[in-house]
């Protein structure tokens, strides 16, 4: 039976790093890899997340603390209850020939489960880029080792793999390796040059877009992009390389909770 709101207790809380934790729930989902939920705290609001994984009796989520709903969230503890609805949106493709993955910072929880879904698919070959600030921030390092053919490092200090961007890396990758197809995700400003590099090279890929979101369902208007109103909850937040060109403010923009447009 498909159920559109499911109220569960938190099952398992993991510390990633300072304002980072993966939070588990044991219910199944029937979710692809780019798709999100929304999570409900009684008495706070209401939040879209991403999903990180799911397996038959579970699924989970990374998540930062960064305003009143994470906040809240980082104070429940293992037994107390959230609600969730969906999951929602348009995921990643399914690619299984030569994949490229780049991913930046907290956006790379959708690409540790795509990577993990093209595995199970027997993707021919699958290399990932996983950038961060330094090496305490990165995420998931043991399980792109596993999933992918090559797993490469990138911190803006040079405390862990290459010095530099996972842009400057993909670059570089590019002008050794042929790639069918590339997945990105990271913050918008890092998606913007990716996707530069990846029209350089002439390989097709997908991006996954942020906007704010109030009910994740088409309704609101609140993640509408400029200038045609593409509904990015229910149309996205996986993009492809054809549609992004029509977003004029990809990289450029937002709108705020309020609806104002404010500069990225
Ligand atoms: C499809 C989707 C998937 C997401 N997945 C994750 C995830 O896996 N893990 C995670 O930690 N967060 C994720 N987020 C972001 C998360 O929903 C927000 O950070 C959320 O607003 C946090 O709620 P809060 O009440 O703690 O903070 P808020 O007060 O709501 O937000 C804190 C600050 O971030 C800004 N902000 C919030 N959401 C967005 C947005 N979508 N785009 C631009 N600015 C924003 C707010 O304006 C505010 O300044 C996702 C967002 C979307 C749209
Ligand atoms: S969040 Fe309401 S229309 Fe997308």
């Amino acid at each position: 039976m498909k159920r559109d709101r499911q109220t569960i207790p938190i099952a398992a809380i993991r510390e990633e790093n300072s304002s980072l934790r993966t939070f588990t729930f044991e219910t199944s989902l029937k979710a692809m890899p780019g798709q999100f939920i929304m999570l409900t705290i009684f008495g706070q609001g209401e939040k879209p997340f991403s999903i990180l994984d799911v397996t038959k009796t579970s699924f989970s989520m990374t998540i930062k603390k960064i305003g009143p709903l994470t906040e809240r969230l980082f104070q429940m503890q293992v037994g107390e209850l959230v609600s969730i609805r969906g999951p929602y949106g348009k995921a990643f493709s399914t690619r299984t020939d030569r994949v490229l993955m780049v991913g930046g910072g907290y956006a790379t929880p959708p690409l540790r489960f795509q990577a993990k879904t093209l595995r199970e698919l027997e993707v021919n070959y699958l290399v990932n880029i996983n950038g961060a600030r330094s090496q305490a921030d990165l995420l998931y390092v043991p399980d792109f080792d596993d999933y992918c053919d090559r797993s490469l490092i990138a911190t803006d200090d040079g405390s862990l793999g290459h010095k530099g961007t996972a842009v400057d890396v993909m670059d570089a990758v590019l002008s050794e390796e042929s790639f069918d197809y590339i997945y990105i995700s990271g913050p918008e400003r890092m998606m913007k040059a990716a996707v530069e590099v990846a029209r350089k090279y002439e390989i097709p890929f997908e991006v996954n877009l942020e906007r704010y979101m109030k009910c994740g369902v088409g309704i609101c208007g609140s993640c509408v992009m400029d200038p045609n109103g593409f509904i990015l909850c229910v149309e996205g937040p996986v993009v492809d390389s054809i549609k992004i060109d029509q977003l004029e403010e990809f990289g450029v923009s937002h709108r705020d909770k309020t609806g104002r447009i404010v500069a990225l």
